[in-house]
């Protein structure tokens, strides 16, 4: 089918997103990894990364903050940036999924609105939702790069969870309460995430 947006039309192309799948042998799909910033989301991309690999499952990160040095090195934290920013990396994830990767994308994403509009960019099931469910005290203890200091200091002005909003989950497919002791439950939080997709 032909699809025709003003004057642009889609072009399709013979080798479909079935085949690149059936080549590699696995199912592209979109894990996205929200919660406050030093909850741990990187840290699971990694070890979730990690996990897959050692599976024969090839994976990619997009990381918020690493995402935000090049494709969106333009976008700053305020609310109508930070849209743009999600907007931008769900699109992205969406087409690695379609090349049958599944890409892991981990950002603070903090609106609700925004998530779900990523989530609509797959097909059902393609977009699994993982809750780092971490308090802000736990996180603003960790602090690992000094940014809650800051931002307490008022340094930085806009900071998650300090003084501009986080929209946790209502209804996600995966929460993960990382509370505990960091480096020990890292491979089982990934495990936990490899257990899903295996179930579903
Ligand atoms: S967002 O809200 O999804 O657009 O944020 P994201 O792209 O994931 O980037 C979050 C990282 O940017 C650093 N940082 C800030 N975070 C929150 N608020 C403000 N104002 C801010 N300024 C800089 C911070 O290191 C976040 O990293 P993580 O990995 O989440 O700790």
């Amino acid at each position: 089918t032909q699809q025709i947006n003003g004057n642009i039309v889609w072009h399709s192309c013979p080798i479909t997103k079935c085949d690149r799948q059936e080549l590699i042998n696995q199912k592209g799909c979109v894990i996205w990894i929200t919660g406050l910033s030093g909850s741990g989301k990187s840290s699971l991309a990694c070890a979730l990364s990690r996990a897959l690999y050692n599976r024969g499952k090839l994976s990619y990160i997009l990381d918020g903050d690493n995402v935000r040095h090049g494709l969106n090195s333009d976008l700053s934290f305020k609310a109508e940036d930070r849209a743009e920013n999600i907007r931008r990396v769900g699109e992205v994830a969406k087409l690695f999924a379609d090349a049958g990767i599944i890409c892991i994308a981990s950002l603070i994403s903090p609106s609700r609105k925004e998530r779900a509009a990523c989530r609509a960019l797959l097909p059902l099931g393609d977009f699994i939702e993982v809750f780092m469910d971490v308090p802000l005290h736990v996180c603003e203890a960790r602090d690992p790069k000094g940014l809650y200091k800051r931002a307490r200091a008022g340094e930085i002005k806009g900071f998650t969870g300090i003084d501009d909003p986080y929209e946790p989950p209502l209804d996600c497919e995966i929460v993960i309460q990382n509370n505990r002791d960091e480096n020990s439950s890292l491979s089982e939080m990934a495990e936990i995430v490899v257990s899903y997709l295996d179930q579903n």
